[in-house]
């Protein structure tokens, strides 16, 4: 089995089918990435298998765990992450101490504050930060507010959030939104770089297709909550249907 899969996933709101019978499979270690024009269910599929929002039908394991009807939380503690499309951010902490606080909050998995807990382990979440922090390229902001940040490093902050919960799975929704093509670029090798050095397996939504094609294993395109295309980069950019889809007049 399949790290991820999804078997006939579909979400409908109210008589809108937003993901219709999508079945997809991710391997541990792989980044794949979900492209499709707007509407095209791409966050819906993401809030249904990370739990925010409950499926119509159909069926999701991860690890061999089935996580329909498990809320965010459990869902989190497999070891399921996400960075955020909006801001999850305490504006007035310092960068460092955002991510000191996601890690804490899920080291080993405990989601709690263990009072108890051995010296060693706080200064593990301490490397963590440090290690994060590093990778992501935030060192030098470390002790500012992040509120303070421009918006390319709150994105990638919120990257760093993200990572500092130390997903086995990594869900990121547009992480380069609004970035400009240097922050862009950045974050691109920075997401290179978490699957090389954590062994992270990332699950990609993101509308630059020259980003998409370049770092993407595997690459799955929806198009009215449909399932249209699976394959490596070379496969999807030659497809009919994807070029379809991002031609027939909806904005991609
Ligand atoms: N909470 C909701 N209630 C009702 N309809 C919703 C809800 N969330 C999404 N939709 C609808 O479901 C469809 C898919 O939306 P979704 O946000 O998943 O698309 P997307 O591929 O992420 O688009 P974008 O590229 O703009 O982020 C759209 O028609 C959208 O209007
Ligand atoms: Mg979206």
């Amino acid at each position: 089995m399949a790290l991820l899969e999804t078997h006939d996933l579909t979400k409908e709101f109210g008589g809108i089918r937003a993901l219709d019978d999508v079945t997809i499979d991710v391997e541990s270690g792989e980044l794949v990435s979900l492209i499709g024009p707007n509407g095209a269910g791409k966050s819906t599929l993401i809030n249904v298998i990370t739990g925010r929002l409950s499926p119509t039908r159909g069926e999701i394991y991860y690890d061999e765990t089935d996580l329909v009807g498990m809320d965010p939380f459990e869902i989190a503690h497999l070891g399921v992450g996400r960075s955020f499309q909006t801001a999850s951010i305490f504006p007035e902490l310092t960068v460092r101490e955002n991510v000191t606080v996601a890690a804490f909050a899920t080291e080993h998995g405990s989601f709690s504050l263990n009072f108890f807990r051995r010296r060693d382990s706080y200064d593990d979440v301490h490397n963590r930060t440090d290690d994060i922090l590093a990778t992501i390229g935030l060192e030098e902001e470390a002790e500012l507010a992040a509120e303070s940040l421009p918006y390319g490093d709150k994105r990638r902050l919120e990257i760093a959030i993200g990572l500092a919960t130390d997903p086995d799975l990594m869900f990121m929704d547009e992480p380069t939104a609004g970035m400009s093509p240097s922050e862009t670029e950045m974050a691109v090798e920075l997401i290179h770089d978490l699957l090389a050095e954590w062994g992270t397996t990332i699950f990609l939504v993101e509308h630059d297709m020259d980003i998409v094609f370049d770092v993407s294993d595997r690459i799955f395109t929806l198009h009215q909550g449909r399932l249209i295309a699976d394959g490596t980069p070379a496969e999807i950019r030659d497809d009919p249907r994807v070029r379809e889809a991002y031609l027939g007049g909806e904005n991609a």
